[in-house]
């Protein structure tokens, strides 16, 4: 596998995304909600993505590997060789519920547990932000850079908390810890975004620690391709089937924000 084919996957996300997306738009004033658990909403609308999602992926390669957040999915794969697409086919739900004007299609075609492809497409500003392993992260036409901060004062940040948070959860500490030492703290409500954001330079650094696989398949990419650092909470390697999941623009802020967070 070579660059050419990651590219390759990578037209395929688009493809996906803007599949995936259309559904989103389409169902957006007429979705059925139903609750998986306290606070954890999913609608026709998820479901109805995910499936045109998979359709558009399988329709070019129908022997690779589909995972999903709405069922029916396959598990990491036991080898290296093996490519499975880690699709969020509505990151954001609750906005979309809402009508709060922030969701996203998430899409990542992975192969030894590496992103290799990518494409979180925002479909209410038609934005495909995309990377493919070794060709740069791009927004639509635009090439992608991370910020320039090396400083968490200098930072503007953002996090994900899980749809339920213990009253003492480590997020909420280390959220009063964080948002004393930088600029501001934004939660958006779809970490993919976040993701997207942080590798257009628009956000300097993110941290969640109960995310899913698919929540942040794509993103790592996207940040790694655009020059950013990812790394576990406790900045060790990241392990996507680990997900949780520190990201920073520089090693400056990344160094600064692992050092802020509760162990
Ligand atoms: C959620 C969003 C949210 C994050 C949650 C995720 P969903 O995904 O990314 O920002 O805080 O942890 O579960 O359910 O909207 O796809
Ligand atoms: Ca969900
Ligand atoms: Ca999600
Ligand atoms: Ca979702």
């Amino acid at each position: 596998m070579d660059a050419n084919f990651f590219s390759e996957l990578a037209a395929v996300a688009k493809q996906a995304g803007r599949a995936g997306g259309q559904r989103l738009m389409e169902l957006r004033d007429s979705f059925e909600v139903s609750e998986k658990g306290s606070f954890d909403f999913v609608t026709n609308a998820d479901i109805a993505s995910q499936k045109a999602v998979f359709e558009c992926i399988s329709d070019s390669y129908p022997y690779h590997l589909l995972m999903g957040e709405e069922g029916d999915t396959h598990g990491p794969p036991a080898d290296d060789e093996s490519i499975v697409w880690v699709v969020d086919p509505l990151d954001g739900t609750t906005n979309y519920l809402h009508q709060f004007p922030f969701f996203a299609v998430s899409i990542a075609a992975v192969q030894a547990s590496r992103p290799r492809a990518a494409c979180v497409y925002d479909p209410l500003h038609d934005d495909f932000y995309w990377a493919a392993e070794g060709a740069g992260a791009w927004r639509n036409e635009e090439r992608l850079q991370v910020s320039g901060a090396e400083r968490l004062s200098d930072s503007l940040l953002s996090m994900s908390l899980p749809p339920q948070v213990a009253s003492d959860s480590p997020d909420l500490l280390d959220f009063l810890n964080l948002v004393r030492e930088c600029q501001a703290i934004r939660r958006t409500g779809s970490a993919a975004m976040n993701l997207a954001l942080l590798a257009a330079g628009k956000i300097d650094g993110y941290w969640a620690r109960q995310i899913k696989p698919w929540d942040v398949a794509a993103g790592v990419l996207l940040i790694q391709e655009a020059g950013g650092v990812v790394s576990n909470p406790v900045g060790d390697p990241f392990d996507l089937w680990q997900a949780n999941l520190t990201a920073a623009c520089s090693a400056g802020v990344h160094h600064e924000l692992v050092s802020h967070l509760s162990r």
